[in-house]
């Protein structure tokens, strides 16, 4: 058993392979954190400290650190929890009321029953842990069991303790073009807080939490936590004035307020999470690993090609079969069809809720470009952005009450478009027949599902900014039912549906409009940390790139791109024969490491040298492979050193570099390390390697 109870039944300890987390129930029923790090081999070693108020101005629910602080009483601390009952009353003051224990095939759940001591209002404490990975997943279930209906202000799904002052915070921050920019920063006195209020997860920050003392990739303590949600979160870290510091996340309160009927329940979104002593590495596979195993669909992800860059709106049937063939001759596997493809669809102007197949750019239906598509073998995709209307749409002609509005109001556009009330039936029912339909006509095997505004202006309804991404899980997780050979992308203006919610619902993810091979070193070094290589889209475009105006070479483009699930965004027809064999070259050596790549173990490796150098290593069973990147090299053109990590010490490997065949031990490779140099500016280094038998 992983989860052990204390004799006294007032202690849990819940262990994994190398960590534990503790907490016990006091004797006035407080639920009281007592440990989170490294494994504890003994529940009975736990106990309890007394409570005794240090001062008047000290109460003891300041300075004990508690599991899910409510709202109330002498707490002036950040709460998980606040509701009103119907009588206006703003506390919640909790009971114990025991716990159930399940078991399933590689984890165990722990429930813990509090219910309030007048209310008829449960909230069950869940955590549910998974051994092999070192990880958990905690969340609260708050049951509204009265006649009348209680609205819930603030639902964060849990509260951690970290037992230490002056902690490092780490997340992203960024934009459109410019997601998942890394930063850090000293945690002190007063909160930190992260959160979207878009309506999106990802653009300016993620919802996780990263805290580290001082750790590196291989080194120090981590603790750490995703949310499993889409959309408006936000999360708080606090250092205490009591020598701790403590972070919470969840559904952000901003502008929110659910109502819980009487018999509804609410279960807030899950925050994966972990312990590791030995640094961010440990962190990442364990995610990525339990990403692979438990989240993700199955199967490799094929190389694609997406005509958008190529054509944006300007598509036609003809043309569109002319960049299947060539990406068939390339070795694409997928073509996907982008915007532009349907209703009055030229510009960002129109089109938009009009999901009929325009006539003048496919005069033979979609079927033309489809049966072109299959008869070169490879898969079909298309893009659609179902959330949203343009004002000149014949959808929102008819509809105009679908949107999320205020009657008095003029509603704001944002990329000429407004948002669907997607939490009406009738709008559900247009958006779920409309890509049933699309899917059940058309051989299509993939789905762009792209949301390319925030929400605003949502109407009376404050409970939206939760629901909507409800609904719209609902919808695909009802598509997938009926058509589960399909996979779907989230996209949402490129990186801004990167998260843990819509993982498992959705496939891949674009991980930006920023195709830029150098900017996205940096975005999908900081990607890397917390989701799945597997779901990293990552594609080839042209130079001069439409955002940084870079030219780089293409072997370093398509480098940069085969570190995730690759495609290609060029526009092909203009490619040379040079460039042709070249992307030949690169997508056969694609396919052939493929399942090392979206399958393996991700090393980000240290880079001893003054040049700026970006090493990192892919390993799955016997095999491995290196990318080696030199964006820039500066005065002194230094080389550097790539100590391999992951290897067995004593079994001998062959490297395969562009000087030929390297055997070295795995020690040799771990600790000395593979000396590399490479020169000029947009350098890269492509290295396979494998255990020799
Ligand atoms: C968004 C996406 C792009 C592309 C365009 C189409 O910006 O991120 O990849 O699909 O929309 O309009």
């Amino acid at each position: 058993m992983s989860i052990v109870v204390g004799t006294k039944n007032d202690v849990f300890l819940l262990s994994t392979e190398n960590t534990s987390y503790a907490f016990g129930i006091d004797d006035r029923g407080l639920v009281r954190h007592l440990y989170w790090g490294k494994k504890l081999t003994s529940a009975e070693d736990l106990e309890m400290p007394v409570l005794t108020e240090v001062s008047t101005n000290d109460p003891v629910f300041e300075i004990t650190p508690e599991e899910f602080p409510v709202h109330g009483g002498l707490r002036y601390k950040e709460h998980c929890l606040k509701a009103t009952f119907a009588d206006g009353t703003r506390e919640l003051v909790y009971q114990y009321c025991g716990y159930d224990l399940e078991e399933g095939e590689d984890w165990e759940e722990l429930v813990i029953h509090l219910k309030d001591e007048h209310y008829a209002f449960t909230m069950d404490l869940h955590y549910k842990l998974y051994p092999r990975y070192d990880l958990m997943e905690r969340s609260v279930v708050v049951k509204n069991e009265m006649e009348e209906p209680i609205q819930i202000e603030q639902l964060h799904s849990a509260q951690f303790h970290i037992p230490y002052e002056n902690l490092n915070f780490s997340n992203v921050h960024g934009h459109w073009g410019a997601e998942e920019q890394q930063f850090t920063q000293r945690v002190s006195y007063g909160k930190i807080l992260i959160e979207n209020r878009r309506g999106t997860s990802s653009h300016n920050h993620n919802p996780y939490f990263i805290l580290d003392r001082d750790a590196t990739e291989t080194t120090g303590e981590v603790f750490f936590g995703a949310l499993r949600m889409t959309g408006n979160f936000s999360g708080v870290v606090e250092q205490t004035p009591y020598g701790e510091t403590l972070v919470q996340m969840g559904i952000n309160p901003h502008d929110c307020l659910l109502q819980l009927a009487p018999g509804q329940s609410l279960r807030a979104p899950a925050i994966l999470c972990g312990y590791s002593a030995t640094g961010f590495e440990t962190m990442s596979h364990n995610l990525h690993r339990f990403a692979l195993d438990h989240i993700m669909s199955k199967g490799l992800r094929p190389v694609l090609y997406n005509s958008w860059e190529a054509t944006e709106f300007h598509v036609n049937c003809q043309d569109q079969i002319k960049l299947a063939n060539k990406a068939k001759e390339l070795g694409a596997e997928l073509f996907v069809l982008d915007d532009g493809w349907f209703g009055e669809r030229h510009s960002i102007q129109n089109g938009l809720g009009d999901w009929y197949v325009n006539e003048g750019k496919f005069p033979n239906g979609l079927e033309e470009l489809i049966d072109a598509v299959k008869g070169l073998d490879m898969k079909f995709g298309i893009w659609v952005e179902p959330e949203m209307v343009n004002p000149k749409a014949q959808l929102y002609q008819e509809h105009p009450d679908w949107i999320y509005h205020y009657d008095t109001r003029v509603t704001d556009t944002s990329r000429v478009q407004y948002v669907l009330n997607v939490t009406k039936p009738e709008v559900q029912e247009f958006i779920y027949n409309m890509l049933d339909n699309l899917l059940t006509r058309y051989d299509i095997d993939y789905i762009k599902w792209d949301a390319n505004r925030p929400i605003s202006q949502t109407g009376p309804q404050r409970d939206i900014w939760y629901k909507h991404i409800q609904v719209i899980y609902g919808i695909v997780t009802a598509l997938k039912k009926k058509h589960p050979d399909v996979l779907f992308e989230a996209c949402a203006s490129g990186g801004g549906r990167i998260d843990y919610g819509i993982l498992g619902i959705f496939d891949d993810f674009w991980t930006s409009d920023n195709t830029d091979a150098y900017d996205r070193l940096y975005i999908q070094n900081s990607y890397s940390r917390i989701y799945p290589i597997k779901a990293m889209r990552a594609w080839v475009t042209d130079c001069p790139n439409f955002l940084s105006g870079r030219m780089i070479p293409l072997t370093f483009r398509y480098h940069s791109a085969m570190m995730g699930s690759l495609g290609i965004g060029c526009n092909i027809l203009k490619f040379t024969p040079e460039e042709v064999e070249l992307s030949q070259k690169m997508i056969r050596q694609y396919k052939e490491i493929r399942p090392i790549i979206q399958e393996g173990t991700f090393y980000r490796l240290d880079n001893p040298s003054a040049d700026s150098y970006f090493l990192y290593e892919y390993l799955k069973e016997d095999k491995g492979v290196l990318f080696a990147f030199l964006p820039q090299s500066k005065v002194g053109h230094r080389g550097t050193t790539i100590r391999l990590r992951g290897l067995e010490e004593n079994a001998r490997y062959t490297l395969h570099t562009s000087q030929g065949d390297i055997t070295k031990s795995g020690s040799y490779l771990m600790g000395h390390g593979l000396p590399l140099r490479l020169s000029g500016d947009y350098a890269s280094a492509l290295v396979q390697f494998e255990k020799n038998q």
